[in-house]
């Protein structure tokens, strides 16, 4: 394992690199993740949720995975200017363990990566329903309060009905600068988001 750690109590919080994932790290993410995400329909798994992370951040109680997120890092143009983005996604806490500050410390982690990673800003998406605004507020991030668009899988320039929140990891005045904007915020090249 690798990148930033951090420990307290029973819970024991890493960043791995997706290189350094085994299978049974693969496996117990992916069996929390069915759980925390069975309302996504399997058409956006494969049609907009198609970023590859650069690695995942993971809670463990003891042997048992007790959380994870995805991070992502990618390059856009933002009027011009090539900025880092970061971000993580399909943040996901077992059920029986909610409200302990899990979901907190993994990304708080995932933002520290961010931050090792140079990315100037981050970039998350949440449902409408603004049930997590404010988790993630919490993290630093702001409702960006206007559309942001992907390139799908299939190459089509596209508006997702998610809500963009964005916060600053090395750079306030793209953070500023970002928010101040009207224009919809293009994630693309690159396909996908998180
Ligand atoms: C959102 C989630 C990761 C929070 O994990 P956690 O370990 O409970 O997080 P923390 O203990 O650090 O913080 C809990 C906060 O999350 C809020 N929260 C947001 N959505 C929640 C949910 N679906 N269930 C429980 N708490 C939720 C709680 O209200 C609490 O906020 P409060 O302190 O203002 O009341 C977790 O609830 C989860 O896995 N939900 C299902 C998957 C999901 O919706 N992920 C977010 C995708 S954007």
């Amino acid at each position: 394992m690798g990148g930033v750690t951090g420990d307290r109590g029973e819970l024991r919080v890493d960043y791995v690199p997706d290189g350094e994932m085994n299978e049974t790290m693969r496996a117990d993410k992916q069996a929390l993740q069915e759980v925390c995400f069975a309302d996504v329909p399997v058409e956006e798994l494969f049609e907009t949720f198609v970023a590859e992370p650069i690695g995942s951040v993971l809670a463990w109680s003891g042997e048992e995975m007790a959380g994870y997120v995805s991070v992502f890092t990618r390059s856009i143009v933002f009027k011009g200017q090539l900025v880092r983005l970061g971000g993580y996604g399909g943040t996901c806490t077992r059920a029986d363990l909610r409200g302990q500050g899990i979901g907190a410390r993994v990304c708080g982690v995932a933002m520290e990566t961010l931050h090792a990673e140079g990315c100037e800003i981050a970039m998350l998406a949440v449902d409408k329903d603004g049930s997590t605004n404010r988790f993630y507020e919490r993290q630093g991030y702001r409702v960006l309060g206007r559309p942001f668009e992907i390139v799908t899988a299939k190459g089509q320039r596209i508006s997702p009905d998610d809500v963009a929140m964005v916060a600053p990891v090395t750079s306030d005045d793209i953070f500023r600068r970002v928010l101040a904007d009207t224009r919809p915020l293009f994630l693309g090249p690159d396909k996908g988001y998180w």
